[in-house]
């Protein structure tokens, strides 16, 4: 059991953390990240009470997957945020042994907060309650019960992650699971008033062998009318240009019937294919799709260098507008992080030159760079630290883009592969933070997130090809890091 006194030293580390500078070279400046612990999944998205509320799961005690709390932090702007605050505790009888992902949802002026208890007995047994709890515009989070005690018939008790989406003012809440013979599936209940939850039957799809289990769903509404279900499958085997990562975070558009339960869908795509991106979470906010992830990756984090050296790992990823094209989610950096950018380092024009090599004066920064194909089959943008880099190359025969981060000195390390259509030209927007760098390529079909842990902070980026490259367009901005009052 956690003692109550734990957490008023928690709070007095987090205020005396932000009274001083952080200096270690990995800190990141624009992704959200905790002073110390381990993060993982975005919970609870939500606007409410004028601001938008960012909850997560968060073990503000050490960089290992247990003593799972809720964070919080709040934000106007996505620049000026509150400072990291425990919010729900897994201190009773329904949630001991962590305060597991869920949603919020606003209604009658209050943030309903739903989440997974997670309870494990003496002989290591789980048990999974789907739990309520509401957080006022005092800040004041109250708990209020169980909702929904154990797991219907047919399924273990790998139940967790409700997400509550309305429907023709009816409240339906979507519970990640595994049936008894191993599968992953996805569970559906309904409600009038967010108390009273009724069991209504399995969401069918054409995804009956797909994996073990499936993390953190959310059901998304588009401008079509269409959903996207959004999900995290556990189980699916690697291919050379897909599933690379341990497991993988995807989803799968197509009309949603409510009353036979019924997804009639296109197939699964994966939303990143770099290292680490998992659990993402979306919210509506004007009318728009809003995406948050988890920077990381279950089951690795002894593997990343900050977890010893600065007692933190993984952070939230930057949030993205998903906006549906032909049958795909393109994804693009919410407007709002515009704002980070301090000043334009660089501004260039239809160049044609054999190589480009930047020496930014920051190591925050913000790249747009569109290239012309027409001369070159293959390109290679390289992110160097010295004598170590992160490479990113593109082949425009085979179509395959490929990140490597094998000649980083520390780990993480790997290779990533994927497939991107590209004809004449070549685009991505580049978002560099201290140990996190995410891309989005070609408009946004797709996108990447690396982390990574340079030795030393010398940046410099090259960009170049056999042939003479064309870079049509090249904008580079520094960018100032969030605050945290
Ligand atoms: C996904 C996940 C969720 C669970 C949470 C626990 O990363 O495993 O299924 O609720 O993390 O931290």
């Amino acid at each position: 059991m956690i003692e109550e006194n734990l957490y008023d030293k928690v709070k007095k580390q987090i205020d005396e953390y932000y009274k001083k500078e952080d200096c270690s070279i990995w800190k990141n400046n624009f992704h959200i990240e905790m002073p110390f612990g381990l993060v993982n999944d975005p919970n609870g998205l939500s606007y409410y009470n004028g601001e938008f509320y960012i909850f997560y799961q968060w073990n503000p005690f050490d960089c290992e997957h247990n003593n799972k709390h809720w964070g919080l932090v709040r934000t106007k702007d996505f620049i000026n945020f509150s400072k990291p605050k425990v919010v729900l505790k897994p201190v009773d009888w329904f949630d001991k042994n962590g305060c597991y992902s869920g949603c919020g949802i606003v209604r009658d002026d209050k943030l309903n907060l739903f989440y997974t208890g997670n309870v494990k007995d003496e002989n290591n047994e789980r048990s999974s309650y789907q739990c309520i709890a509401t957080y006022d515009k005092n800040g004041i989070c109250t708990k209020n019960e169980v909702v929904i005690d154990g797991q219907p018939e047919g399924y273990t008790a790998h139940f967790r992650d409700p997400y509550v989406f309305i429907e023709n003012e009816i409240y339906y809440s979507i519970i990640g699971t595994q049936t008894n013979d191993l599968k992953g599936k996805v569970v559906i209940y309904n409600s009038k008033n967010l108390k009273e939850w009724n069991f209504v039957g399995e969401l069918k799809t054409n995804m009956n062998d797909f994996g073990y289990m499936w993390e953190c769903p959310n059901m998304v509404k588009l401008d079509n009318e269409k959903y996207a279900f959004i999900f995290s499958p556990q189980g699916i085997e690697g291919e050379e240009f897909k599933y690379q990562n341990i497991y993988q975070s995807g989803y799968v558009i197509g009309n949603l019937n409510l009353n036979t339960l019924t997804l009639n869908h296109e197939g699964f795509k994966e939303l990143d294919m770099g290292f680490e991106f998992y659990a993402p979470q979306v919210f509506k906010y004007n009318n728009e799709n809003i995406m948050i992830a988890w920077v990381g990756m279950p089951e690795k984090e002894e593997e990343y260098p900050s977890n010893n050296r600065d007692g933190r790992v993984f952070a939230l990823s930057m949030p993205r507008v998903l906006e549906e094209k032909d049958g795909v989610l393109y994804q693009r950096p919410f407007k709002a992080l515009e704002k980070l950018r301090k000043d334009k380092q660089l501004e260039l024009r239809n160049i044609e030159t054999k190589e480009y090599t930047i020496n930014p004066s920051s190591r925050t920064l913000e790249m747009k760079l569109n290239l012309d194909l027409n001369l070159n089959t293959l390109v290679e943008i390289k992110f160097k630290f010295k004598n170590e880099y992160i490479s990113l190359m593109y082949n425009k025969n085979t179509q395959v883009c490929i990140i490597d981060r094998n000649h980083m000195k520390l780990k993480p390390n790997g290779i990533r592969k994927f497939k991107l259509k590209a004809s004449n030209s070549l685009k991505f927007h580049i978002f560099i933070d201290n140990s996190i760098i995410e891309i989005y390529y070609q408009d946004g079909i797709e996108a990447t997130t690396v982390m990574y842990f340079p030795k030393n902070n010398e940046l410099s980026i090259e960009i170049k090809s056999q042939e003479n490259l064309f870079i049509s367009e090249l904008d580079l901005w520094n960018l100032k890091k969030i605050n945290y009052n």
